[in-house]
């Protein structure tokens, strides 16, 4: 594993605004990619990561919650209900963050490493965090949607 460049909104916000490709096929590069990114999370201390933040415009987030470690490949938010209210930040703007409304329960569908199709159900910090990384892959950041 290897801990890659996390990009940063004031130098690379170009990259940031784009909209990543979905995976076609699950590549050994895939599983290389989900482990660095897992270890470039950890290492930042954050809660989320999607890849177009280390420089990869793929459809790829991982997330770690209390609930667990997630690696979704294309997902998908399915089902969202409820709202929630609360600080949110990222780690491509350190040191910044701001008040975003989000649904308070999120059901997203991908598919994990293996190719095989899940669907995880979070509420709070994680409805959070997949919302906050699946925009990313469309190049969406939280100051977007934050509370003025
Ligand atoms: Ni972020």
């Amino acid at each position: 594993m290897a801990k890659l460049k996390i990009l940063n909104r004031q130098t690379d916000e170009e990259t940031l605004r784009k909209v990543s490709r979905e995976v076609t096929e699950i590549t050994p590069r895939i599983h290389t990619l989900l482990d660095d990114m897992i270890e470039t999370m950890r290492g930042a201390d954050g809660c989320g990561l999607a890849a177009v933040q280390v420089g990869v415009l793929r459809r790829v987030v991982v997330i770690e919650t209390p609930e667990g470690l997630f690696e979704f490949i294309n997902p998908k938010i399915i089902k969202k209900s409820g709202v929630q209210v609360g600080h949110e930040g990222c780690l491509s703007l350190p040191g910044e963050s701001a008040v975003v409304k989000r649904p308070a329960c999120v059901t997203v569908r991908a598919l994990n490493r293996d190719g095989e199709e899940i669907e995880v159900t979070g509420f709070d910090l994680l409805a959070r965090a997949m919302c906050h990384e699946l925009d990313h892959l469309d190049g969406i950041l939280y100051i977007d949607k934050a509370e003025k």
